[in-house]
């Protein structure tokens, strides 16, 4: 398992070829940190995706670290079973989970990495009596359940004061940034502090992903 708190890259595959899910992976292998999965049910967003059976397909396809970003509803009931499918982090939001503690403890205690997602107008007081217990915060840039929306500036603040808080915290907790991340905006994001990039269309949507994906971990790299 990588190194936790470096800065990399997360291709989403929401914007790949489904059919060909492990040649899409692949083909960005030696670019990526976590293979970001998103899980998406119709009722907590409203498009619908994939769930632990195709993560377990995943699974046997590919030895890197799987990210499941789930944006379901109710996700308690479906920890284990991401568990037994092979997810190696899994992120709930805060939004879906009105016992988040208990969400975060039952993650750990299926040996998974628990991080805590947040919507665009979830404000970051929404983390305060669960931030000492998580090793990642996703912070939405797009309101979640779809691939190549735009990019909403006012994430870059919130990552801003985020990455203050855990530095005078003294925290081991990781900022993933997810949607719009593109050559265009990921330079901001780094310098407001994010470590972890999600891109799905910028990667996939691609021409060539390989080439694509290069290309924004240069800029992650600085
Ligand atoms: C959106 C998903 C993202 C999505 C991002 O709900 O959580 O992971 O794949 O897509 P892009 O990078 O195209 O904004
Ligand atoms: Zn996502």
């Amino acid at each position: 398992m990588m190194e936790p708190f470096q800065r990399c890259l997360c291709p989403s595959v929401l914007s790949a070829d489904f059919s060909r899910l492990a040649e899409e992976i692949e083909r960005v292998r030696e670019h990526t940190g976590l293979v970001h999965l998103d899980v998406m049910d119709g009722h907590f967003v409203p498009n619908i995706t994939f769930g632990p059976p195709v993560v377990k397909s995943i699974r046997k396809a590919t030895d890197l670290p799987l990210d499941c970003h789930l944006m379901i509803e109710n996700p308690d009931r479906y920890v284990p079973e991401f568990a037994k499918a092979g997810a190696d982090y899994l992120s709930v939001h805060v939004e879906a989970c009105p016992h988040l503690h208990r969400t975060i403890q039952l993650i750990r205690s299926e040996g998974m990495i628990p991080g805590v997602a947040l919507n665009p107008a979830t404000p970051l007081t929404a983390l305060d009596l669960i931030l000492g217990d998580v090793d990642f915060v996703l912070v939405m840039s797009v309101n979640p359940g779809f691939g190549g929306q735009s990019f909403i500036p006012v994430a870059l603040d919130k990552i801003e004061s985020l990455a203050q808080r855990i530095r005078s915290e003294n925290l081991d907790v990781a900022i993933q940034v997810d949607g719009g991340v593109s050559l265009k905006t990921v330079t901001s994001l780094v310098t407001a502090g994010a470590e972890w990039f999600v891109a799905g269309s910028a990667v996939f949507g691609a021409e060539d992903p390989a080439a694509a994906a290069a290309a924004l971990l240069e800029k992650i790299h600085g």
